[in-house]
């Protein structure tokens, strides 16, 4: 493993990691993949640190790769869900965060049905927060995961063509995605319904085209998104049949694309919506490496987070002054969702929508 220092004390979003920084983070999971082929599938790395895995909203890949990730590298973890917590008796995010914080977790992993959420709370706690998806902002450790797939598969990043087809104003993954790859020199490009691509995406550095055959024309990776249903009060789109008819992805469009291209997706999938059950499963589908590498990432994060010679111990109450959290949605951030104000805790109550 490289000698290189890695002094963040959390990760909040893609658009405050540079270019170096995720080439390290790449780098550190590339080499923590192996433990997971091993038969006994441990190491002490983490032995005696604490990861609380608090999910608002549901998830089956990354809440279960973080718990997984942090069991190989031997830390003690649990999970809680907001429909199992006293969320449901009122609550706070902030008053939960503070009451798990004085079991003295090393690291809080969060999703939260709110932008910038995880931001908020890395203010009023002292362990490291990892973003595990907030609201429609961002989802950075998908994005690094499928960064380590492309770089995986293809050998490099920078030059690509990646094509992201869908819902894009709703998914927190193709925010964190089009930031990702275009700081690592790819050139993205999203195409979707038009009431699904929002006006701003172009300042994040992609291209928009409303075909969809000129999306995927040439492509390296292609990469298909659930419509974020629950993130919508009525459909952009008149039924999900002619949804699946006009923007679904299948073998056709897999002919445009470059011939060794790659089919993604973040998952959950919905077959025969967003991508045909012949492309999901078929030969040019990484859809489940993509699963396997989000083990090794958030297995690198976690080390390289508790790992870091700058971070706090318990009992110091320091402030990181070298490496204070960036503000959400401030320069170098994007403008995906209101801010939130330093010391605001209204209307976290934790309810996932
Ligand atoms: N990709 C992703 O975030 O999946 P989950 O919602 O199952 O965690």
């Amino acid at each position: 493993m490289k000698e290189k220092p890695f002094t963040i004390k959390h990760v909040l979003d893609i658009a405050s990691l540079s270019p170096d920084q995720i080439t390290y983070i790449l780098d550190t999971a590339e080499s923590f993949k192996e433990i997971s082929t091993r038969s006994i599938k441990k190491v002490p790395t983490l032995r005696g640190k604490t990861v609380i895995n608090l999910f608002f909203e549901p998830s089956t890949r990354t809440r279960a790769s973080f718990e997984i990730a942090a069991k190989r590298l031997s830390a003690d973890t649990l999970s809680i869900s907001a429909s199992t917590s006293s969320v449901v008796k009122g609550e706070t995010l902030i008053d939960t965060a503070r009451n798990l914080e004085a079991m003295q977790p090393d690291v809080i992993v969060l999703r939260h049905s709110l932008s910038g959420a995880p931001h908020l709370l890395s203010r009023h706690v002292r362990a490291s927060v990892i973003n595990a998806g907030d609201g429609t902002h961002e989802h950075p450790t998908q994005a690094l995961l499928d960064l380590l797939t492309v770089r995986e598969k293809k050998g490099k990043i920078k030059g690509l063509k990646l094509a992201i087809m869908g819902d894009i104003t709703h998914s927190r993954v193709a925010h964190s995605n089009i930031l990702g790859f275009t700081k690592m020199g790819a050139n993205v490009v999203v195409s979707g319904p038009a009431t699904m691509i929002p006006p701003y995406i172009e300042k994040l550095g992609a291209k928009v085209t409303l075909s969809i055959k000129e999306a995927v024309q040439g492509a390296d990776v292609i990469m298909a998104l659930r419509i974020q249903l629950e993130r919508q009060n009525k459909l952009s789109f008149p039924s999900i049949r002619e949804y699946a008819t006009y923007f679904g992805l299948n073998t056709q469009h897999l002919a445009l694309a470059a011939p060794d291209a790659i089919v993604m997706h973040p998952g959950p999938i919905n077959r025969g919506v967003e991508i045909s059950p012949e492309l999901a499963d078929g030969p040019h589908s990484v859809i489940l490496d993509q699963v396997t590498n989000g083990v090794a990432v958030r297995m690198a994060l976690l080390y390289l987070l508790l790992g870091s010679e700058t971070r706090m111990s318990h009992g110091d109450t320091k402030k990181d002054e070298k490496n204070p959290p960036s503000p959400p949605f401030t320069k170098g951030g994007h403008p995906l969702s209101p801010p939130l104000k330093k010391g605001d805790t209204g209307g976290f109550s934790g309810e996932s929508q």
